[in-house]
This record gives C-alpha cells, sequence and structure tokens, in this order.
C-alpha cells in the first residue's frame, strides 16, 4: 500500500485499461451518432417547408426512386431521430456502467485498503483519533474522490468529444456563428460556475453550523444521565438553544443568497443562450445561413452546454479530490503496530505457559514513561497478583502482556521464546484480558459471549455458570437472546464484568489476566466466583490486578506498582508483613 495521491489514482487506472479501451469507444460512437441527431427535424424546415431540397429529401427520394408527400419526409426523419437517439441512450447507459465498475472498484479498494490499514494500527496510536474523524475520513472523503473518478474518468472524455464535434459541425454549418458561440460559451459558463461555488460555499457555513449543533447534541444526548444527576440540564439546553440560533441566522442569512446566487446562475446561462440565438437571427438575417441551420444552431447550443460546464467543473472537482486524498492520509499515516513473523508458537502445544518482562519500558508520549525497569518471571501455572494505587500503570502492563501495546523498550517472552518470534496477534489469541469495565455490542448476551463463533450449548452454559450468572440469565424472558444495548448499558456494571469473565472461559486461552474484573461485584458474589473459578484457573498462568486483599489472596506472588515501577515483590504474608507500601497499602501494620 502507498499514500494515496493522484498518481496512485491514475495506477489504479491503469489494472482497468481493457473496460476504459471498450467504455470509451463506446463514447466515441455515442458522440458520432449524437452529433447529427440535432440537425435532422430541423433541416426539414429548409427542405420540406421552403421547399429547398437537399441532403434529406434527396437520400429518400433516391431510396424511394420517386418525390414523396411531405408527411413521408417528416415521418422518416422523425423515426430515425428517435431510432438515434435511443441508440445514444443505450450507449450512454453501457458506457457508464463499465465506467462505475471502475471508479467503484478504485473506491472499494481504497475503503478495504484503509480498514486493512485500521485493523494494523498500534492501539496506542489508535486511541489518539476519535472514531467519528475515521468515520468521515472514510465515508464523506472517499465519496469525493469517488465522485472526481466518476467526472474525470467518465464524463470528462465524453465531454471533450462532445465539444469537439459539435464544434466542427457549427464550423462547418457558418464558421464566423461558430466562433462567437465557442469562444463566449465557455466564459458564461465559467462564470456560472463560479457562482455555484458561491452557492455551495453558503451551504458549507451552514452545514459547519449543523454540525456543531449535532456534536454538542449528540455529547448532551450521550451524557444526558450525568447531566441530570448533576442537575445542568437547563445549562445545557440553553447552550443548545443558542447553537440551534446560530443555524437559523445562518439558515437566513445563507439560504436567500443562495437563492439569489443560484438564480443569477440561471440567468447569466439563459442570457447567454439569448444571445447566441439573436446572434443566429442576424446571421440569417445579413449573411446566407438558412433558417432550418439557424434552428439546428439553437438545437446544439443545449446540447453544448453541459459538456462544456463538466468540462470547467473538473478544476473543483480536481481540487476536492486532492485535499480528500491528502486528508485519508491521516489513516495511512498512523503508526502501526510491529509486525512479528510467526516463527515459534508457545501456546499451540501447551496448556499454559511462562511469562518472562526483562526491562520493559513503555511511553505513550515521549519521554513521559508510565512503566520503567519492569522485570518479572511468572512461572508456569502460577497465580501473580499486581497490586498499586489508581495510576501506577497495572493497566498499561497487562494491556502490555497480552500484546495490545508493544513496549518502548525491553523484552518480553513466554516460555522464553521473545514475543518477537510469536506475533503480538498470536499472543492475543491466547492471552485473555478482562477488563474492568468491559464495553459489549449492542447485541444479544449470547453474541457478546461467542462473538459469533459457533460454541457448544453446553460450553456456553458451563461459562455462565462459572461467571454466576446463570440466576440473572434466567430471570430474563428472553434469556440468552436478551440484548444488551448500546455498551451494555441495560446490564449493571457487575453483570457486565461476570459476561467478560463468561467470555474468558469460553475463550479458553493460555493466560489468564484478570484487571479489577470483579470489582464491581459484591464480597459474597466475588467469593464465589473465584470458588467455582479456581478449578478453570488451575494450573493455568493468572495474573490478577486487584484493590481488594480478598482477591489477592489465593496469589502465589504479588508484585507492589508504584509510578510504574516494581517497589516491592514476594509472596503475600511477607509482604504483609514487611513495612512496606504494601503493608500500608492494606492499613495492616507490621505486628511485632
Ligand atoms: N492513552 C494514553 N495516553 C497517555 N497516557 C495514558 C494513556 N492511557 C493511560 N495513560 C496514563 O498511564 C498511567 C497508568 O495508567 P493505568 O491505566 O495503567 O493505571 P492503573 O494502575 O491501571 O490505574 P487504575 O487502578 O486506576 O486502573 C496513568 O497515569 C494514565 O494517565
Ligand atoms: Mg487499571
Amino acid at each position: 500500500m502507498q499514500k494515496y495521491s493522484l498518481k496512485y489514482i491514475l495506477q489504479e487506472l491503469k489494472h482497468y485499461k481493457k473496460e476504459l479501451i471498450i467504455a470509451n469507444l463506446i463514447a466515441l460512437l455515442a458522440v458520432v451518432i449524437i452529433t447529427p441527431t440535432p440537425l435532422l427535424i430541423p433541416l426539414l424546415v429548409d427542405e420540406v417547408l421552403l421547399d429547398k431540397p437537399g441532403v434529406v429529401v434527396n437520400s429518400v427520394n433516391s431510396i424511394l426512386g420517386k418525390p414523396q408527400e411531405s408527411y413521408v419526409y417528416v415521418l422518416i426523419v422523425l423515426v430515425m431521430t428517435i431510432i438515434l437517439r435511443a441508440l445514444f441512450f443505450i450507449l450512454s447507459v453501457l458506457h457508464n456502467w463499465l465506467f462505475s465498475i471502475v471508479s467503484k472498484n478504485i473506491t472499494y479498494k481504497i475503503r478495504k485498503d484503509l480498514l486493512n490499514r485500521i485493523s494494523k494500527v498500534s492501539l496506542s496510536e489508535y486511541e489518539n483519533f476519535s472514531s467519528g474523524k475515521i468515520l468521515s475520513l472514510m465515508m464523506i472523503d472517499v465519496d469525493t474522490v469517488d465522485k472526481f473518478l466518476s467526472i474525470s474518468i467518465s464524463r470528462l472524455i465524453i465531454s471533450i468529444l462532445t465539444v469537439v464535434a459539435i464544434g466542427f459541425v457549427l464550423l462547418m454549418i457558418h464558421w464566423q456563428l461558430a466562433l462567437f458561440i465557442l469562444l463566449l460559451n465557455p466564459f458564461i459558463m465559467f462564470l456560472t460556475a463560479k457562482i455555484a461555488r458561491k452557492v455551495s460555499k453558503f451551504k458549507k457555513q451552514e452545514n459547519a453550523k449543523i454540525a456543531i449543533f449535532q456534536e454538542a447534541l449528540g455529547e448532551t444526548l450521550d451524557l444526558f444521565a450525568q447531566v441530570k444527576a448533576s442537575n445542568q440540564e437547563s445549562k445545557f439546553v440553553q447552550k443548545l438553544t443558542n447553537r440551534a440560533k446560530d443555524i437559523k441566522n445562518a439558515a437566513i442569512e445563507f439560504e436567500y443568497k443562495s437563492d439569489a446566487a443560484s438564480k443569477f446562475s440561471f440567468l447569466l446561462f439563459l442570457a447567454g443562450f439569448e444571445i447566441f440565438r439573436a446572434a443566429g437571427i442576424l446571421v440569417v438575417a445579413y449573411s446566407d445561413l438558412s433558417i432550418g441551420l439557424m434552428l439546428g444552431v439553437f438545437g446544439y447550443l443545449w446540447v453544448i452546454m453541459n459538456p462544456i460546464n463538466e468540462i470547467i467543473n473538473i478544476q473543483y472537482a480536481f481540487a476536492n479530490a486532492k485535499a480528500a486524498l491528502n486528508r485519508i492520509n491521516a489513516i495511512y499515516d498512523m503508526k502501526l503496530e510491529p509486525h512479528y513473523k510467526h516463527i515459534k508458537n508457545p501456546f499451540s502445544n501447551s496448556l499454559t505457559n511462562s511469562i518472562e518482562l526483562k526491562d520493559i519500558y513503555f511511553e505513550h508520549d515521549k519521554d513521559k514513561p508510565i512503566l520503567k525497569n519492569i522485570n518479572m518471571s511468572i512461572k508456569k501455572g502460577s497465580k501473580v497478583a499486581i497490586v498499586g494505587a489508581s495510576g501506577s500503570g497495572k493497566t498499561t502492563l497487562a494491556q502490555i502482556i497480552v500484546g495490545f501495546y508493544s513496549p518502548t523498550k525491553g523484552e518480553i517472552s513466554f516460555d522464553e521464546i521473545n514475543i518477537k518470534e510469536i506475533g503480538l496477534d498470536v499472543v492475543r489469541e491466547h492471552a485473555f484480558l478482562v477488563l474492568q469495565a468491559p464495553t459489549l455490542f449492542n447485541d444479544t448476551i449470547k453474541f457478546n459471549l461467542t462473538f459469533g463463533e459457533n460454541v457448544d450449548d453446553t460450553e456456553i452454559k458451563r461459562a455462565i455458570k462459572i461467571a454466576q450468572l446463570e440466576e440473572f440469565i434466567n430471570s430474563l424472558p428472553k434469556k440468552l437472546d436478551t440484548i444488551v444495548g448500546a455498551n451494555g448499558v441495560k446490564l449493571s456494571g457487575g453483570q457486565r464484568q461476570r459476561i467478560s469473565i463468561a467470555r474468558m472461559v469460553i475463550a479458553n486461552p493460555n493466560i489468564v489476566i484478570l484487571d479489577e474484573s470483579t470489582s464491581a461485584l459484591d464480597v459474597q458474589t466475588e467469593s464465589k466466583l473465584f470458588d467455582e473459578l479456581s478449578l478453570f484457573l488451575k494450573g493455568r498462568t493468572t495474573i490478577i490486578v486487584a484493590h481488594r486483599l480478598s482477591t489477592i489472596k489465593q496469589a502465589d506472588f504479588v508484585y507492589v506498582l508504584d509510578k510504574g515501577e516494581i517497589i516491592q515483590k514476594g509472596v503475600l504474608e511477607e509482604l504483609l508483613a514487611q513495612d512496606g507500601k504494601f503493608a500500608q497499602y492494606f492499613n495492616r501494620r507490621k505486628k511485632r
């Protein structure tokens, strides 16, 4: 994958040589067909009404052998005109279809590559982006590129061909009138395009106000419960009302201006049209142009306006696409997580693994270390607790062990195999981190337990039983098919935590990390859960992060973290007996 630019688009277009060649041949044929069409009926004015037989009448006579009644010529020409227009219709549908294939395939590829790229972005980098920003890049900006593709590659060629062909016919009809039209028309279209740009600018300003209102409204609604809880609703409503007023003021100003501008641009267009028609009549009056040909020129005026407009507007589509491609590159510029080759897999042939951390150092922002000099050696199948004050780096450390983040410095190994020979994705597959505040998909409980994978019902039942969810789920009318609401709002914090634990049981990982994952449970439920869980965790390397002494009492070994460093370690009783942070933390004093 390379950075997005117009060069990239050109390279992509090269993959569709066959389609583009066929489409352009079709376009050429379409132009050949449509060019003489507007002239046929007007020719009848001269040849039939004014009785000056020419190409049409002579051709019909030579085919049918003798002169005909007027209506025969009119009928034949009418049928021919309609057939030609129908042919043009079919060709342009075909042509558009081929070009859609090309342009939609390219935008699909851009979206696909971007999604692929996002899936490989390092999590710490991803956290700097809001989902709204990525959404708008993927939708609006890719769409802008799509628009550019469809007018540039599909219509530009046909527009140029049409203008050239009709220009040629006009020059043949009357070169002075043709020059007048061909020189003045682009100028008028340029002015109307400029005014149209103004209109869209007004609209953009109005949209910006709407976006501000929408964002504020969305946030207030999302945090509505908190706003209510702090009795701030009137303040928030006032703020939103002011934003709504901004929209009103902007809309009043922009709406009449944009309406006036678009009507003025149409006026210019019509004025040009009338000038050309007047010029046509003058040319008939003062030179040898026939009335029929003049009417033909009037017909061409309509046909030529649109292509000229498109040729002029290509510069704006071009500028928009360039800017959009630049914005899309923000996704391209996101740092990727290191890609380690899958050389060895310590997880596949073993039920559990040891973990070794050597001199781990981690920072999100430069020179602001969150973890320093972390050394740990966790034996296969042992239970280790990590304790420490809020913000000391426990969750970050857990995330590093399961491969969410890769450390800035230092080495991690499982069964003495370095993570660089295993691959972060493989680690994530076998080491499961149960979060303190898990968020759920707005889907059924079952989906949240299995992530849509095929899991045996007995397996699910067992997990639910271990996680102390049996009673709760049985009390629900729809049981496992209950929808949990956005982020799982319809469940309590503790229920969400238990779902997350059940999910871990189903995932059956080699290594389990519980990051305050039972903090929302009452002591009794928590103790019952750990009783049930102990069999599952038996012989499985487990790390428990917790604030309650009761939660970590089963740990074989404890690490105490403070400001990103390990300041104490040892077995629980020893640590409680020492006069250190650990003992202070749990309000125990050295007994002696
Ligand atoms: N994405 C981030 N960017 C910058 N700093 C971060 C980021 N995530 C966490 N931090 C910082 O890292 C430090 C450690 O956070 P961490 O979540 O690991 O603490 P913790 O020990 O788990 O705390 P708690 O007990 O409250 O869960 C905190 O000071 C926090 O502000
Ligand atoms: Mg934490």
